[in-house]
């Protein structure tokens, strides 16, 4: 409840209709939801599936489309039963980026004074782990979009790309950032500085994306994935990925020294007792995620 709270203040926050891109009524149920589609998957329902689902602008990040997914992930971060979230897009499209008919007319101060696309790293802010799932174009926004996320798959015929330079801007959610911690500077430099698009097997060589399967199988094999870490302790997986995520923040000895602490704490779970004991006792675990 506590991730939910944290979350909630941003979907409720009015939205301003923009064109092709009307506002959301705050607190919309599922079935409200107009620029995207979840379902929770897997045996045990315990994997949450949000899809961007607004394919004739190529699933362009507009506020409306952003205000759902937060309040998807705050649902699904909220659901005791999911352990781990999937968020893809179309055959054609993970995302074309943030919406540039949106944006086009804004200025320093309404950017400056809004916050523009400060609302965008809430999916950073989730404890469970996101599995980004790119087929097709996952450009500027969306390229940034599947960087936030834990673990990016990539179907084959999938391209990221910063484009944001042959429009007159730069990436202004984490793109350089995340980016150049994944790929390097000079890969980060090319594509930020000349807009060019890499394939997925270039991103996975990178090591932007981990995995590479058929398009058609993309979203299935990114949901056995979350089943598969679903089906761990939800604390400790929680903990596991706070580590991770401490190597981008901190030095390597803070780093080590956080880690140390999160290991030391798993000791205090009964997950950590039942998992040592199943495996004494050659039997599966069974985590409560207590
Ligand atoms: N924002 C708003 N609308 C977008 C969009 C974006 N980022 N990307 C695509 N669209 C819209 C197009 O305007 C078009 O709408 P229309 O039919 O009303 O004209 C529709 O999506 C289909 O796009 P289109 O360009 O016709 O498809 P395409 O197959 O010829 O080209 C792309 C696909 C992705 C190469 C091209 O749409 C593109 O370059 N998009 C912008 C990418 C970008 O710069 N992203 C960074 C934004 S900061």
């Amino acid at each position: 409840m506590a991730a939910l709270r944290a979350l909630l203040p941003v979907v409720r926050r009015p939205l301003r209709p923009r064109p092709g891109c009307a506002a959301l009524r705050p607190f919309a149920s599922e079935a409200d939801f107009k620029y995207i589609l979840t379902e929770k998957k897997g045996k045990g329902r315990n994997v949450g599936l949000i899809r961007l689902n607004r394919p004739k602008a190529l699933n362009a990040l507009c506020d409306g489309l952003m205000a759902e997914l937060n309040q998807a992930l705050a649902a699904f971060e909220a659901d005791p039963v999911v352990g781990a979230i999937v968020v893809t897009g179309g055959e054609k499209a993970f995302a074309a980026g943030a919406d540039i008919k949106e944006m086009q007319n804004r200025t320093f101060q309404d950017c400056y004074s809004g916050g523009f696309l400060s609302h965008w790293d809430q999916l950073t802010r989730v404890k469970k782990p996101v599995i980004a799932a790119v087929n097709g174009y996952a450009l500027g926004g969306g390229c940034e979009l599947a960087m936030m996320c834990d673990i990016i798959y990539a179907g084959e015929k999938a391209q990221f790309a910063q484009p944001e330079i042959l429009l007159g801007t730069i990436p202004g959610a984490g793109g350089t950032q995340r980016l150049t911690r994944a790929v390097g500077k000079s890969l980060a430099m090319e594509m930020v500085l000349t807009g060019d698009r890499i394939s997925a097997q270039d991103a996975k060589q990178a090591g932007l994306v981990s995995k590479i399967f058929p398009v058609d199988t993309l979203v299935e094999e990114a949901i056995q994935c979350a089943e598969k870490i679903a089906s761990n302790s939800k604390l400790v997986t929680a903990m596991a990925k706070e580590s991770v995520n401490a190597a981008f923040e901190m030095t390597l000895t803070e780093g080590c020294k956080l880690e140390k602490k999160l290991f030391y704490s798993t000791f205090a779970t009964e997950d950590q007792k039942e998992g040592m004991a199943a495996f004494v006792e050659k039997r599966k675990a069974n985590f409560k995620g207590q």
